[in-house]
């Protein structure tokens, strides 16, 4: 029977956060970690999955007609299989050595892994924008998680050794060389975790985003100028200022990198971070004491990462500073990819 094993790599995003429902500008990259998926053929119409990472729990449906309300990992592959009109059966078998609620987008690993295995034993190829976009749209349709299309689109269309720069409004990806030297990226873990304060607390940022461009009358709040903050309600102009000086620190970056001055790198990830706190008000307590703590251990700059109030930071250490030992190190890789067959 045919067998197709396919890798998502989990991503980190350098800068650009809370920028792409807003049609702004992110710097992720994808890392050497994430999830694997191995499809195997099955006669009959029915999809068996095995995720060993969740105690081997396992899932069966018909592939015809995948049901809804299930919680967990299951509605991702469910998810994954009507939204792609899979109509092959199928055995997979889900293994990871990504942290979940790590802020390392475990989710979009698992969903582009799903899909370049299953579309793999189809012989489909689907365009990676295009795929991007139907991933996102099971995590919000099937998982019921409003997140952007950033995770996605890292973890399909980063290449190794880059940062990808992507334009939300336009979808145009750019590779940018990620070229750290002796100089480390690490992510901390702050210990305030992805909770339900977390979810509502991006939903209220997206509704209050969406608000501010309707009041502006623009599409979206990157379309907006500096100036036309005056005309808001002094929270929503926070947030537009937020996306509008976080849009012009991706490409501050993207400079910064071509010209290898990682100093500059640093001072930009805490702009960010202070933008996040004081305009986007989505730090918690912890967070900022990790964001001092690892500037204190020597760190060129740190920031929070992901959606915010709570979660990681991402720091970026020089060759003479090591960082604490609770830092994971991240480091870009290739994007998903199949590692055997299709
Ligand atoms: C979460 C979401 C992304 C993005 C970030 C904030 O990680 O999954 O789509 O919105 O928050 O930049």
């Amino acid at each position: 029977m045919k067998r197709v094993v396919a890798f998502g790599p989990g991503r980190v995003n350098l800068i650009g956060e809370h920028t792409d429902y807003n049609g702004g500008l992110a710097l992720p990259f994808a890392i050497a970690e994430g999830v694997t998926v191995t499809a195997t053929a099955t006669d009959g119409g029915e999809i068996h999955a095995v995720a060993h990472d969740f105690d081997g729990e396992t899932d069966s449906f018909a592939v015809a007609e995948p049901p809804r309300g299930a919680e967990g990992w299951r509605p991702f592959v469910r998810g994954i299989v009507a939204e792609l009109a899979i109509k092959q059966g199928a055995r997979l078998e889900i293994r990871g050595d990504l942290p979940r609620g790590s802020g390392l987008s475990s989710s979009a690993a698992l969903e582009v892994a799903l899909a370049l295995a299953l579309l793999g034993l189809e012989e489909r190829d689907v365009d990676r924008h295009d795929l991007a976009k139907i991933c996102s749209r099971v995590e919000n349709d099937w998982v019921g998680a409003q997140t952007g299309l950033l995770d996605q689109t890292a973890s399909l269309l980063s290449t190794d050794g880059h940062a990808l720069r992507i334009d939300f409004t336009t979808m145009e990806t750019t590779s940018v060389p990620l070229e750290l030297g002796d100089w480390q990226l690490v992510t901390v873990d702050s210990g305030d975790h992805h909770s339900l304060s977390a979810a509502s607390g991006y939903n209220e940022r997206r509704a209050e985003c969406e608000e501010a461009a309707k009041r502006l009358g623009v599409v979206t709040i990157s379309d907006a100028r500096e100036e036309d903050t005056a005309e808001l309600p002094t929270t929503l102009a926070k947030r537009v200022r937020h996306v509008l000086s976080e849009n012009a620190r991706v490409d501050a970056t993207v400079a910064a990198l071509e010209r290898r001055e990682l100093e500059t790198v640093g001072r930009l990830l805490d702009e960010s971070h202070a933008s996040l706190r004081d305009n986007y008000e989505a730090s918690t307590d912890r967070v900022e004491a990790t964001a001092k703590r690892l500037r204190k251990s020597g760190a060129a700059g740190a920031r929070m990462v992901g959606g915010g109030f709570g979660g990681h930071v991402l720091a970026l250490f020089p060759p003479d500073a090591p960082p604490p030992v609770d830092a994971r190190a991240v480091r870009p890789g290739p994007g998903a990819r199949l590692l055997e067959g299709g």
